[in-house]
């Protein structure tokens, strides 16, 4: 364990397993606090495990990031628990794709939901705390910078066939990201936002296609090996990137040497800049 982070505070949506846990392992092994949201109880509590075993400092936060209340709870667990707010990593998320013709409000709506205004409103309910604890840091004479880190996709940059659902909410993440940079700079908080292309996850795992239950829908996850094998081929580093290295570009931004980078999108997508 090094120390970048010691006495820093993060709050991760999604941490139970995939890119969110192994964002949630980086940060806490340069001796962040960690509240480690997932959807599932039983995965939320393995990764605070993890991080415990090696030392790290962890406390789950099981609900949707969809719920109601679900922000205010969130916030207040890291105030509760920690008495501070850091470093803020908007992760959760997951994929319910058809094509235009094919797909349902609920669908749309679940992506909206789940990938643009659950971050919505969990930025919403940091802003409070944030601002008093800068105020009470600006008349000790302190600045101390704050980490945004919103994830799209490169669905959300560049789009994809049979994600529009998906890929308008990761596009709204950018405007969401470069609003709060502005809006946020007087307070010290650097807002940024990474955006990944084939990370190997659940979402896109090699094993083929299969179904995950989440929030009570069975929704398809997994890729078909053969266009996997295709989309490998597309990407300038010749695979996919693993959930750490994806972590590792979102550790960037959480990090003392980006205090001054705000409202930028880093593509961490093994060099592929357009689908
Ligand atoms: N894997 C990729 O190739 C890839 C590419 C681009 C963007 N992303 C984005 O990265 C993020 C993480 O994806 P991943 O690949 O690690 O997926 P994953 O399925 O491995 O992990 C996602 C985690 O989020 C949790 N989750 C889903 N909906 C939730 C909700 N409503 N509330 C709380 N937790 C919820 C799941 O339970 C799961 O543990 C997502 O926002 C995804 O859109 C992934």
């Amino acid at each position: 364990m090094t120390s970048k982070l010691v006495g820093k505070v993060a709050l991760i949506t999604g941490a139970g397993q995939g890119i969110g846990r192994s964002i949630a392992l980086k940060l806490a092994s340069e001796g962040a606090r960690v509240v480690v949201n997932d959807l599932d109880a039983g995965m939320a509590d393995a990764t605070v495990d993890l991080i415990r075993k090696t030392g790290g400092i962890a406390v789950p936060c099981v609900g949707s990031v969809t719920g109601i209340g679900f922000a205010e709870h969130f916030v207040n667990v890291a105030t509760t628990e920690y008495g501070g707010l850091d470093i803020l990593i908007n992760n959760a998320g997951y994929t319910w794709d058809a094509v235009i013709h094919k797909m349902s409000d609920e669908q749309w709506y679940a992506m909206i939901d789940c990938h643009l205004t659950a971050p919505f409103r969990i930025l919403r309910a940091a802003q409070p705390v944030i601002r008093a604890l800068v105020k009470r840091e600006m008349e000790a004479g302190q600045r101390v910078m704050r980490k945004i880190v919103n994830i799209s996709s490169i669905s959300g940059l560049f789009g994809n066939a049979g994600q529009v659902n998906y890929a308008t909410a990761k596009a709204g993440v950018l405007g969401l990201t470069q609003t709060l940079a502005k809006e946020w700079g007087r307070m010290n908080v650097n807002v940024n936002c990474v955006a990944f292309g084939l990370i190997h996850t659940r979402l896109t795992t090699r094993a083929g296609i299969s179904h995950a239950n989440i929030e009570g829908r069975e929704i398809k996850v997994g890729i078909d090996p053969e266009l996997l094998a295709t989309l490998e081929r597309t990407i300038p580093l010749g695979r996919g990137g693993t959930p750490e290295e994806a972590a590792g570009a979102a550790y960037l931004f959480c990090i003392p040497e980006s205090d001054y980078v705000s409202g930028q999108t880093l593509l961490c997508s093994g060099g592929l800049t357009g689908i």
